[in-house]
């Protein structure tokens, strides 16, 4: 087995050459936030409740276009990612838009060399999980930085949505992948990044597969007790070619095709000591 860094390394270059080009393209569209508005879904704002004067610990934040709508919505934010290109764009976007919010450069499974502090709500979304290799390791970060009596909040591109083929063009669904993750990640070659078709800078990245039972049993291992685990029928982002987006900005599946899980989202609290 290589050392998991080799592919960390791989992975955090990935994103350091991506995240420039998607924070300019106009699907991030950053004159827009700076002039206002809040890109939290109204579903995420349902299962989490009220932010208001609450903090809020948001990791794998990226360029922090979801951590300063939850500072927008009142909360009191930190935001962490490894790559160093997303935290100076959400530096300088926090500047006009939450001047308090804080943003840390670091892996996420290193954090606690890197911060301090517990919060009330822990959350972490849309493309996040698969890039982690130690999920134990993953659960026992959030139960280090979640207060007593706080939770973390997961949305996330379902486990079984990952077994599809998402090279089928035509509306079909085709198992690919085995669902249970192995210690060796999976390699995709790449050839533009998401959002950004009309750049060619082709690679490989590396992903972890993480079943829902892993998920679960790493938080309860971490001492995070489990308050509620939905199962949606759409996601966040075009995972399969023919997906079709609604009116809420959900990427669904083509009418005809079996119903079948595309994301979840999980609540989890630490119990109050
Ligand atoms: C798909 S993006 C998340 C997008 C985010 N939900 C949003 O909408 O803004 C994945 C992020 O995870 C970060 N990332 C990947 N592996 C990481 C790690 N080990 N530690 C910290 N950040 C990591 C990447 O730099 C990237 O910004």
């Amino acid at each position: 087995m290589r050392d998991p860094q080799t592919y960390l390394r791989n992975n955090r270059e990935m994103w350091r050459q991506w995240t420039p080009l998607k924070a300019a393209s106009a699907q991030y569209d950053l004159a827009g936030f700076r002039a206002g508005g809040c890109r939290m879904r109204a579903l995420e704002r349902a299962e989490v409740g009220e932010v208001r004067g609450r903090s809020l610990l948001h990791l794998q934040c990226h360029v922090g276009l979801d951590t300063l709508s939850w500072a927008r919505l009142g909360a009191r934010v930190t935001g962490v990612d490894f790559c160093a290109e997303g935290v100076a764009t959400a530096r300088s976007l926090a500047a006009d838009v939450a001047p308090s919010a804080v943003f840390v450069e670091a892996d996420v499974l290193d954090l606690p060399s890197h911060l301090d502090g517990a919060f009330d709500i822990v959350y972490t979304s849309h493309g996040v999980l698969g890039w982690l290799p130690d999920l134990r390791r993953w659960a026992e970060v959030v139960a280090h930085f979640t207060a007593p009596g706080g939770f973390l909040y997961v949305f996330e591109s379902h486990p079984a949505a990952w077994m599809l083929d998402n090279k089928v063009e035509h509306p079909e669904l085709k198992l690919r992948y085995s669902y249970f993750g192995e210690s060796e990640p999976l390699a995709f070659e790449y050839r533009s990044p998401i959002a950004v078709p009309e750049a060619e800078l082709p690679g490989v990245e590396y992903a972890w597969g993480h079943s829902l039972g892993d998920v679960v049993s790493a938080l309860a291992a971490a001492g995070l007790r489990v308050e509620f685990l939905h199962e949606w029928p759409f996601v966040a982002w075009r995972m399969l070619p023919f997906m079709t987006q609604d009116q809420d900005g959900w990427w669904r599946l083509p009418d005809g095709l079996p119903a079948m899980p595309l994301s979840f989202s999980l609540r989890a609290t630490k119990p109050s000591t």
